[in-house]
């Protein structure tokens, strides 16, 4: 983006917004801004930002405060970690490299998609301090799909999330109604590789690249080969996280791809603790939730609109053991298979038997839409 020349420059994510509508060529503007279908989701993803209120709690000592924790075991400082977007030159000369300087820099994880505009190895030569995640998107060519993870792998990536919403591409109509094709100059190695050839492409096709037959299974194997901890980006039910947990994930990514998927789910931050509440930090001994993973406030947690004050948990590992509730019918094959009722597993079992999946609570739609 050129500078500013006149006052104090973007301050705000709007601001910001604003900016890249007027430095972006359209057809690329309608890419990243843009959601499925007729954008109800994305609307919604903002909307029930606006809806949420906060409770804060008064006369606690916050002369200092800390955003900082951990991920994975990782510290970082602060709840939130750069999601993966692809095609970042496409935005910017600096792409994937300048994104991962910047999240190093912040002192936080950088997710690097699988439709960057970078080698992983690459990214990871440019910034060598930076830690980052590899976003894998499972393509029908299983080679291409092996050789980029081995090459996260050895760059030294710290985990994967593997992306389980776009098995089939969203119906982008902004970039129907532009046209928008990537750009030859605007190199996607992986899409290289799969494809065999380098040239204008629409998003559609890449996105065809991606196995519509992935299942559960795939999964299974994916975490029994992977040396990486493998989370599953793109759950947005009790029922899905239980069986990713089930599964052997490390952890999910509650998401909905920023609306760019499926149009009509419902908000992200809206199901977050839904999720949460069937495997996240369980409660303590008293029926209270652990406190862990909440050190950045005061105390004050989301209101959830309408409800019961349910508090969605977000980064972090809580305190009080990882808990499961019944995932509803169908939910758990492997564990029906072996008995009725076995996903009721006494939670000292389940805290001490089963990894403890983070569930994170990423950038919302419009703020990870932001390059
Ligand atoms: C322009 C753009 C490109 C994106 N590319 C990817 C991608 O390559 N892989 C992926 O898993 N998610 C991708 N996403 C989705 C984001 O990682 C993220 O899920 C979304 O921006 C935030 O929505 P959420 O809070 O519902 O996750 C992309 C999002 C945008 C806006």
């Amino acid at each position: 983006m050129g500078a500013v020349e006149e006052g104090p420059g973007p301050i705000s994510v709007a601001d910001y917004e604003r900016r890249a509508s007027e430095v972006l060529d359209p057809g690329a503007h309608g890419y990243f801004a843009g959601g499925a279908g007729d954008e109800r989701t994305l609307r919604e993803n903002v909307a029930a930002f606006a809806r949420w209120r906060l409770r804060p709690r008064v006369l606690v000592d916050v002369s200092e405060v800390d955003t900082r924790t951990t991920v994975l075991g990782e510290p970082v400082s602060m709840p939130i970690l750069v999601a993966p977007v692809a095609f970042q030159r496409l935005a910017h000369p600096d792409g994937e490299a300048g994104m991962a300087r910047a999240a190093a820099g912040a002192g936080t994880v950088m997710c690097v998609s699988t439709l960057a505009t970078a080698r992983p190895a690459e990214v990871a030569a440019a910034a060598p301090e930076a830690r980052l995640w590899f976003q894998l998107y499972c393509f029908r060519d299983r080679g291409v799909t092996r050789a980029l993870l081995s090459e996260a792998v050895e760059a030294g990536f710290r985990a994967v999330a593997l992306t389980v919403d776009a098995p089939r591409p969203g119906r982008r109509e902004r970039d129907l109604r532009s046209g928008f094709r990537l750009p030859a100059e605007v190199g996607v190695p992986s899409v290289a590789t799969a494809t065999g050839a380098q040239g204008p492409i629409s998003v559609a096709d890449v996105l065809r690249l991606v196995d519509p037959a992935l299942s559960w299974d795939d999964l299974e194997a994916l975490v029994s080969d992977s040396s990486l901890p493998v989370l599953i980006k793109g759950v947005m039910t009790a029922e899905d996280a239980v069986l990713a947990a089930d599964r052997g994930a490390a952890g999910v990514i509650v998401s909905n791809h920023g609306g760019r998927q499926l149009d009509g789910v419902a908000a992200t931050v809206d199901v977050l603790g839904d999720v949460a509440e069937a495997v996240g930090p369980g409660r303590g001994a008293d029926g209270r939730r652990g406190e862990a993973g909440n050190r950045c406030g005061n105390g004050a947690g989301p209101r959830r609109p309408g409800g019961a004050g349910r508090q969605a948990r977000p980064l972090g590992s809580g305190g009080g053991g990882y808990r499961r509730r019944q995932a509803g019918p169908g939910a758990a094959p492997r564990r029906a298979r072996a008995g009725a009722g076995a996903l009721r597993l006494p939670r000292a079992r389940v805290g001490l038997a089963r990894p403890r999946p983070a569930v994170l609570l990423r950038v919302p739609g419009p703020l990870g839409r932001r390059l």
